[in-house]
């Protein structure tokens, strides 16, 4: 009876299943709690998906429900285990400046662990002729690893979809060739450094394709770049909500699903429902999953503590990740709690936070806002930077930056700030509080039938059969130095003359 009622309700659901590829890295827990997130929806609506769970870290969950069909595993490379068991990559994370050279050299660091794992993959003798044995009707990848990309073309499926679990950065529709508006927010950054970044990004397609081409040029005879072959994506889909993002025009087939990966609502335990009856103001530290608490450099780490131990009006639960040194001399601190791991959604959501100290990870982020807890985003790497800028500029959030942290006057000063009333960030946060409720709903379902009606249709549209639109931002910069190199000329040309004519 039951099975019927299941067999019966899958029929129901979608006239044909399709046969659904996912390609996901295990590397970055946020992004791959996004991709699981998407193939677990497909997969509960009755489509049949496979999912190649290339595994970086194995302390990284693959998130996968068990509706999924079935689950291809790659194990790490050797190599990239021990490039990621020192710990480096954490202690990296937490040192960058938000400068486009360490930003780069970031980008080039978690490329070149993309490009170990990659060459391992192929190296399986298995994976490949098992895959272009599978028909497909399309693939999902997530665009930070572009292995999946040379897979994909190898194995002939070439419709796919592009999933990015951050904001747009701005290399993603400039490889695909639509136009967005500017995403990179410039305020913070001086104009010779926006233009710099925006180079940075150029140079970030290059690593993707050092991934691709000579890798899968060798061994598959693969003739085309990873951006060749990206723009025959026939969808791209971004982890963003434009209650925090903002209203922005959008290239033609990319959607914003941001609040899919919003988590399940349980029930606090008694031990936290006992911490949240404290009468003191709550407030909340994590800085995510890439750049752990555990791994914050000594200087920063001892400044934070300080600061909180001034404050002892002031509850404060922070996610650190180990029982080192650290937590065991400050135990007796009565008015800092340590925890290795904790139910952030749940503890957002109780509505007894006072204040959100985040890395303003583009997850959390919607979480608080869903929440409507305010924010002190502390951004550290990657999409972080512009999640907080543009979050603060939509007057939501306030922003510490990095650097001071090292002074506990200014970290005692920014919470005090944020635990004071501030109508403006309080309305807005009401408001985008409000427009996320049914976000998650509303974004599986976007997310469901765009896909259902875009596949429904042979050949679906692609990016690469759109004319060729330039990015706005690409312009900005062509614009700025081509007048920079007139006015260059005309200078140069005056005191030419002018010398001329005094001599
Ligand atoms: C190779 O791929 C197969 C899946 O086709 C998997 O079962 C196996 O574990 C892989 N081997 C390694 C070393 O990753
Ligand atoms: C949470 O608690 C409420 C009542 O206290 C209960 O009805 C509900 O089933 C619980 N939910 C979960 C997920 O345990």
């Amino acid at each position: 009876m039951l099975w019927a009622f299941i067999l019966l309700n899958s029929f129901c659901l979608y006239g044909s299943a399709f046969d659904i590829l996912v390609y996901a890295p295990r590397m970055m827990q946020s992004h791959v709690y996004f991709t699981a997130r998407i193939a677990n929806v497909l997969a509960a609506r009755g489509h049949k998906v496979t999912v190649i769970d290339n595994i970086f870290r194995y302390d990284v969950d693959n998130e996968l429900s068990p509706d999924i069909h079935q689950i291809l595993t790659v194990e790490p490379s050797p190599e990239v285990t021990k490039l990621l068991n020192t710990g480096s990559l954490p202690t990296i994370l937490w040192n960058s400046k938000a400068s486009p050279e360490e930003q780069k050299a970031i980008m080039e660091g978690l490329g070149h662990v993309h490009r170990l794992q990659c060459a391992h993959l192929i190296e399986n003798s298995t994976l490949i002729p098992k895959l272009q044995e599978m028909k497909f009707d399309f693939a999902i990848h997530e665009v930070f690893d572009s292995c999946g990309v040379g897979i994909l073309e190898v194995i002939g499926v070439q419709k796919t979809v592009i999933v990015s679990s951050t904001g747009p950065m701005d290399v993603v529709p400039i490889t695909l060739g639509v136009s967005d508006t500017l995403n990179t927010p410039c305020k913070p950054y001086k104009r010779e450094i926006f233009k710099k970044f925006l180079f940075q990004l150029f140079y970030q397609t290059t690593t993707q394709d050092a991934i691709v081409s000579p890798l899968f040029k060798k061994k598959y005879g693969l003739k085309k770049s990873s951006g060749d072959i990206m723009r025959q994506a026939n969808l791209l889909f971004y982890n963003i909500h434009e209650g925090s993002d903002g209203m922005r025009m959008r290239g033609r087939r990319s959607y914003d699903i941001g609040g899919i990966a919003f988590k399940e609502q349980n029930n606090l335990t008694t031990e936290y429902q006992n911490l949240l009856s404290d009468p003191r103001p709550k407030v909340l530290v994590s800085f995510g999953t890439a750049a752990t608490s555990s791994h914050m450099p000594r200087n920063l780490k001892t400044s934070l503590l300080k600061a909180m131990k001034q404050m002892n009006d002031v509850l404060f639960i922070w996610k650190y990740e180990s029982d080192d040194d650290f937590t065991k001399a400050e135990e007796m601190t009565s008015n800092v709690v340590f925890k290795k791991f904790m139910p952030q959604t749940d503890l957002l959501a109780s509505g007894k936070i006072s204040l959100f100290i985040t890395h303003c990870g583009q997850n959390s982020l919607l979480e608080a806002f869903h929440a409507g807890v305010r924010v002190l985003a502390v951004p550290l790497f990657g999409d972080q930077h512009r999640n907080a800028k543009l979050a603060e500029e939509n007057g939501l959030i306030e922003v510490l930056p990095k650097k001071d942290i090292e002074t506990s006057s200014k970290i005692v000063e920014a919470v005090r700030n944020g635990l004071l009333r501030n109508e403006k960030i309080e309305r807005n946060l009401i408001q985008v509080s409000s427009l996320l409720q049914n976000a998650k709903k509303n974004a599986e379902n976007l997310l469901i039938s765009t896909i259902e009606s875009t596949y429904s249709v042979d050949p679906p549209p692609d990016f690469s059969k759109f004319p060729k639109n330039y990015h706005p931002n690409i312009l900005i910069v062509l614009i700025d130095s081509a007048l920079a190199m007139l006015f260059g000329l005309i200078a140069f040309v005056i005191f030419k003359l002018l010398r001329k004519n005094i001599q």
